[in-house]
């Protein structure tokens, strides 16, 4: 499917004071996982990354290591570069902003910017948070974590300041009249309300006397420019913006800027007033995805649970840590990383679905077909169950590619394993084994065809995910162009029978699990991961069976009367705090309506205290009291559970408490 269309895509570009985290490798894995799949729509596809260098986290960082900033962000920069070559991302370009062409940029257009007067000097009295490096309210400093409260800076001095305000009105109909400029629709929502108060103008620069790391602004010398202002230029500066005008008019403006949701105002509200003021188009879509967690929390340094990228892949290997992070997040919502939960995903999808079918096609057409591709018998392939399985294969491909355009890759993936295991399903149905046994020649020709090339398939589906993988496997069933096409999947027959096939080896070694009582499931992949010891991880692999097997939407059915005996009521939790000595209990204080009610509640794996104040929830008002641990509790909140994850129902919006839920 060859089209006019170019993408061009960007993710944000990262802080060098510290090392990356799983963050900042997910939003390049996304990204880079787009650009692959719309390089495979045959799209013309510029894929943009980088290091944010300037501005005073970065200077406070190399002040701590007692270098100098641009010391800090050459040291820093090279672990992003490293990881991104292990991960293999794709990007057509990396910019730093300590970059000439960048900094040259920035100041024409500063330059530009204060000759129209869209900037100008005044004086500045208010709060600064350096770890956003942003400027924020009084309301906001009270309302901040003592912790983060410390990073809250208070500024007063002359400043030079861009006519932000003036854009607030343009703005508010531009978001209205373009649905996808701002995605998911919850963070355009966000947006507005943050346009409902009155817009100021905004900062946008430094005095050298406090802070002298950033791009001198060309009209006062005294002055360097804030780490925003130059930062969110780095989507044009790459593409030529004043520089290469053939370039620019190529790609700009920009198709998806991915970005997480705790730089939405900064992307959706700065940039698009910057960009009207130098006269440029907006950019097409800005998507915010949300945050990983360490299980249920934040990652933070302090608390020591952020995820290093570089380690899970060392344990895991790079595809399937990009897989488990693309599969495993709903984009828009948060996701909670866990060991277990990876471990689980990998063998279920990875080791059983998708292994399990390569080795069993690879091994059969080896022993049975000469190791080469067979001939499928052509009035054989028109029976129902191959139709079907064709079907299924094809559908996959359109559902992969519907997911890709409204970034649900979660679901497109599912469609792929869906077809992997339609396919096993199939192998379970005709029973190669038994005909070659029975000699079957003919048939057991056919049915291997038919499985290798719903594998053809898939591994193109699954390639810009997992490139390493799916490339050896692609490899393996003698594929010539390893770097698929969009066009190819639609045909049927890619496999050219007589071509000679070989073992790709164990493509996902099923990761042996260890149940301990203290941790729960822990992987290995060391010289022995895909051996698996039957005693230890009999009862994990019990646990996912059961999980399997358990009907799914078969219930009780019951009466609207049954229904209606539970009475269901919102209530706001004001005070939670953990049962002593029940790691699992939360005992929280809710007021439904006028009343206040004690809950216990077995939510505290998954929730902080504090996390859970001020939320909305969901009673079962009529519950009868019990003692629950030597804790009163009378009522139950509800929340909605699969696995390992647990989240509260909450209200959408605002609705009084003790309103009734039906
Ligand atoms: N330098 C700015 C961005 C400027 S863009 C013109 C910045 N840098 S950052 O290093 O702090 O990176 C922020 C980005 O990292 C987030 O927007 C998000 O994409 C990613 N993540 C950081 N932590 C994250 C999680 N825990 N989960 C998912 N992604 C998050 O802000």
């Amino acid at each position: 499917m060859s089209s006019d269309k170019k993408f061009y895509i960007t993710t944000p570009i990262y802080y060098v004071n510290d090392r990356p985290h799983i963050g900042h490798a997910y939003t390049t894995i996304l990204a880079d996982v787009l650009a692959r799949y719309h390089r495979l729509l045959d799209e013309p596809t510029f894929f943009l990354t980088g290091t944010d260098e300037h501005g005073q986290k970065v200077a406070q960082a190399a002040d701590k290591a007692g270098i100098t900033p641009q010391d800090q962000a050459d040291r820093t920069v090279v672990r992003f570069q490293e990881l991104w070559e292990k991960l293999d991302i794709t990007h057509d370009d990396f910019i730093r902003t300590t970059e000439d062409r960048h900094v040259i940029v920035v100041q024409k257009i500063l330059q530009d910017l204060y000759d129209k007067g869209e900037i100008y000097k005044a004086d500045y009295d208010g709060w600064y948070d350096v770890a956003s490096e942003t400027f924020v309210t009084e309301r906001d400093r009270e309302a901040a974590a003592p912790e983060s409260r410390a990073n809250i800076v208070r500024i007063q001095e002359t400043n030079y300041f861009f006519r932000m305000s003036r854009y607030q009105e343009w703005l508010v109909e531009y978001i209205n009249e373009h649905p996808d400029f701002i995605k998911p629709d919850y963070r355009r929502n966000e947006t507005l309300g943050f346009l409902r108060k009155n817009l100021n103008d905004l900062c946008i620069s430094r005095p050298k006397t406090r802070m002298a790391w950033g791009i001198e602004l060309p009209f006062d010398k005294d002055y360097v420019t804030y780490v925003w202002f130059d930062a969110l230029v780095n989507y044009i500066s790459a593409v030529g913006y004043c520089s290469d005008d053939k370039k620019f008019k190529k790609w700009w403006p920009a198709d998806y800027h991915i970005i997480g949701k705790d730089i939405l105002t900064t992307h959706t509200v700065y940039w698009p007033t910057m960009l009207k003021a130098m006269n440029l188009p907006m950019p097409e879509t800005i998507f915010a995805h949300g945050w990983w967690l360490s299980g249920e929390s934040k990652m933070s340094k302090t608390l020591g649970n952020v995820v290093n990228p570089m380690e899970m892949i060392d344990r895991f290997g790079v595809d399937s840590f990009r897989y488990y992070l693309i599969a495993e997040m709903v984009l828009g919502q948060d996701a909670n990383f866990t060991e277990d939960g990876f471990i689980r995903r990998f063998n279920s999808d990875l080791a059983n679905d998708l292994g399990n079918l390569v080795s069993r096609v690879i091994k059969m057409i080896q022993s049975n077909c000469d190791g080469r591709v067979p001939v499928p018998d052509q009035a054989a392939l028109d029976r129902a169950e191959e139709q079907e399985l064709w079907n299924t294969v094809q559908q996959s491909a359109d559902g992969l590619q519907e997911s890709v355009r409204h970034m649900r890759l979660d679901n497109g993936l599912g469609r792929v394993i869906s077809a992997v295991r339609a396919t096993n399903r199939y192998l379970e149905i005709r029973q190669p084994w038994a005909l070659a046994r029975q000699e079957a020649k003919a048939e057991l020709d056919t049915v291997l065809y038919m499985a290798a090339e719903s594998l053809r398939v898939a591994s193109a589906l699954l390639y810009p995910v997992m490139p390493e993988r799916m490339g050896i496997l692609r490899r393996s069933l003698g594929i010539e162009k390893v770097d698929p096409e969009f066009d190819s999947l639609r045909k049927w027959g890619g496999l050219r029978s007589g071509t000679y096939i070989r073992s790709p080896g164990s493509l996902f070694p099923r990761v042996r699990m260890h149940v301990s009582s203290e941790k729960g499931i822990k992987g290995n992949t060391g010289p022995d991961a895909g051996c698996v010891d039957k005693n230890k991880i009999k009862s994990a692999d019990r646990m996912e069976e059961e999980l399997k097997e358990k009907p799914e939407g078969v219930f009780d059915v019951i009466t609207y009367d049954d229904f209606a005996r539970v009475h269901m009521r919102t209530a706001k939790v004001m005070e939670a705090e953990r049962v002593q000595g029940a790691n699992k209990l939360m005992k929280l204080n809710v007021m439904m309506g006028e009343e206040r009610r004690q809950i216990v509640a077995g939510i505290a794996l998954y929730y902080e205290p504090d996390d859970l104040i001020g939320k909305t929830v969901v009673v079962v008002a009529n519950m009868k009291p019990a003692v629950i641990r030597g804790v009163k509790s009378e009522g139950m909140v509800l929340a909605s559970i699969k696995g390992e994850s647990l989240r509260l129902i909450t209200i959408d919006g605002e609705q009084s408490t003790g309103a009734e839920v039906k």
